[in-house]
C-alpha cells in the first residue's frame, strides 16, 4: 500500500498519525482529508506541511462526490479513518451533527472505497478508529483505599491495582450511552457490515482516553492545564469519581501504525493505557504539575477545583484490556504516565500561542454558550 488516505488528520490524534506516517514512510503518499471543523487545526501539522509525500485536502467525509474524486485522483489503496465529532458534551447538545458525521460520513467513505476498489481487495485496507465508549460503562468494585498511580505497562496487566475487576475486552457487548458513543457504535457496525457483506478488508480498533500535545481544549486535560495557567475555575463533573484509562497519544499512533500493517483483516483490537485514574486524582496531579512547572508553591491552584452539575448519562468507569494486542502484535504503551503527563503539561505551557489562537474569539463564545446553564 502506497497511497494512504487519513481522514481527520488535522485533529488531535489524526495529526500524530499523519506525522508518524509522513516521517516514517517516505515512499508512501499520505493524503489528509479534513473538513477543518472547530476541532481541525492545520497548525497541528506545521512541521510536516511541506513534506513531498504529504497532501492536504479540505473536504467533508459526507460529500460523496468529493470523496469519490479523492479516491480516484490519489489512487487510494489504504484508509485510516479518524474524522469524527469527538466530544461527548457536544453530542448531548447537538446529536444530529454526530449522526451526520460519524454515521453517514463513515458510510460515505465505505461506499466510495467499495466503488473505487470494485471488488479488487488485494493490498487494500479500510481501518476504522473507534472508542472504548461503545462498550458502555464498568462498575467501581475495588475496595477503597488504593491510591494511584497504577501501573502503565501491559506486563502487569493483571490489573491488580485497578478500580474494578471487570474490563472491556474485544468481545464485550456494545452498550453505548451517549449520542457520541451511539454514533461511533453505529459506524463500527457499518464497517464490519462492509466486510461481512462485500468482503472489504476492514479493521476496527477501540481505544481508551488519549492525552498529549495538540488536544482541543474542550477535553479535560488541556482545558484544565489552560484554566490553571489563567487562574480560572476547574469544573469537576459530579463528585470527580468517574474513572478513565489514559493513553499517551503517540502510543496510540504507534498502535495504529502496527495494526494498519500487521493487523488481521476483519479483526478488532482494544488499545488502552493500563492506566486508570479517578478524575479527581488525575486533576490533583495536573494541578501539582502545572504549579511546579510555573514555579508556584505547591497548593497554589488547589482552590480552583469547582464541583459542578454532572454530565448527563456520565459513564462511571472505562478500562481497556489490550492483552490481545500485546500477545498478537507485541504492542504496549511506551511511556509511564508520570513521564507522559509531565511532557504534556510542559508542551501546553511552552505552546501558549497555539492555545491562545484557539481559545480567543469565536471559539470562546461558543464554549461559553455550551457550558452556561449546565
Ligand atoms: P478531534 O475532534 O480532535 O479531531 C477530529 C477531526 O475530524 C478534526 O480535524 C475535524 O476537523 C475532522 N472532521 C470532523 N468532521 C469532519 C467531516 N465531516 N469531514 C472531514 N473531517 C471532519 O478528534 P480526536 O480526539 O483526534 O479523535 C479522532 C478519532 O479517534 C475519532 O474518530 C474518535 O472517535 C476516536 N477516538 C478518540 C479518542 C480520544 O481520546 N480523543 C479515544 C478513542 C478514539
Ligand atoms: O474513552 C475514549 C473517549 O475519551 C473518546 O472516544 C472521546 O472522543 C474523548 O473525548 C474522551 O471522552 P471523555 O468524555 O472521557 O473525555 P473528556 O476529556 O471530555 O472527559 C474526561 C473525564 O473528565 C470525564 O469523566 C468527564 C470529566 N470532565 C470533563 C470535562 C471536559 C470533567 O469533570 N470536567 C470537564 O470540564
Amino acid at each position: 500500500m502506497k497511497n494512504i488516505l487519513i481522514t481527520g488528520g488535522a485533529g488531535f490524534i489524526g495529526s500524530h498519525v499523519v506525522r508518524l506516517f509522513v516521517t516514517k514512510y517516505p515512499d508512501y503518499h499520505i493524503v489528509n482529508l479534513d473538513k477543518l471543523t472547530y476541532a481541525g487545526n492545520l497548525a497541528n501539522l506545521k512541521d510536516i506541511e511541506n513534506a513531498p509525500n504529504y497532501t492536504f485536502v479540505k473536504a467533508d467525509i459526507c460529500d460523496f462526490e468529493k470523496v469519490q474524486e479523492i479516491f480516484a485522483k490519489y489512487r487510494i489503496d489504504g484508509v485510516i479513518h479518524l474524522a469524527a465529532e469527538s466530544h461527548v458534551d457536544r453530542s448531548i447538545k447537538e446529536p444530529f451533527t454526530f449522526a451526520r458525521t460519524n454515521v453517514m460520513g463513515t458510510l460515505t467513505l465505505l461506499q466510495a472505497a467499495k466503488q473505487y476498489w470494485n471488488g479488487n481487495w488485494e493490498g487494500k485496507r479500510f481501518y476504522h478508529i473507534s472508542t472504548d465508549e461503545v462498550y458502555g460503562a464498568l462498575e467501581l468494585t475495588h475496595p477503597d483505599g488504593i491510591e494511584p498511580p497504577f501501573s502503565t505497562t501491559a506486563s502487569s496487566s493483571e490489573h491488580h491495582l485497578a478500580y474494578g475487576k471487570d474490563f472491556f475486552y474485544e468481545d464485550t457487548k456494545y452498550n453505548p450511552h451517549s449520542p457520541y458513543s451511539a454514533s461511533k457504535a453505529s459506524s463500527d457496525h457499518f464497517v464490519r457490515a462492509f466486510h461481512d457483506t462485500y468482503g472489504m478488508p476492514t479493521i476496527v480498533t477501540n481505544c481508551s482516553n488519549n492525552y498529549g500535545p495538540y488536544q482541543f481544549p474542550e477535553k479535560l486535560i488541556p482545558l484544565f492545564i489552560n484554566n490553571i495557567r489563567h487562574g480560572k475555575p476547574l469544573p469537576v463533573y459530579g463528585k470527580g469519581e468517574n474513572v478513565r484509562d489514559w493513553l499517551y497519544v503517540v502510543d496510540h499512533a504507534r498502535a495504529i501504525d502496527l495494526i494498519f500493517h500487521k493487523g488481521k483483516i476483519a479483526d478488532t483490537y482494544n488499545i488502552g493505557g493500563f492506566n486508570e485514574w479517578k478524575n479527581i486524582d488525575l486533576i490533583k496531579v495536573i494541578i501539582k504539575t502545572v504549579d511546579r512547572l510555573l514555579g508556584n508553591p505547591e497548593g497554589t491552584s488547589d482552590h480552583l477545583i469547582t464541583y459542578v452539575t454532572d454530565r448527563a448519562g456520565h459513564d462511571l468507569r472505562y478500562a481497556i484490556d489490550s492483552t490481545k494486542l500485546k500477545n498478537e502484535l507485541g504492542w504496549e504503551p511506551s511511556l509511564q504516565f508520570e513521564e507522559g503527563i509531565e511532557k504534556t503539561v510542559r508542551w501546553y505551557l511552552d505552546n501558549q500561542e497555539w492555545m491562545d489562537n484557539i481559545t480567543s474569539g469565536e471559539y470562546e463564545k461558543y464554549y461559553e454558550s455550551m457550558y452556561s446553564g449546565r
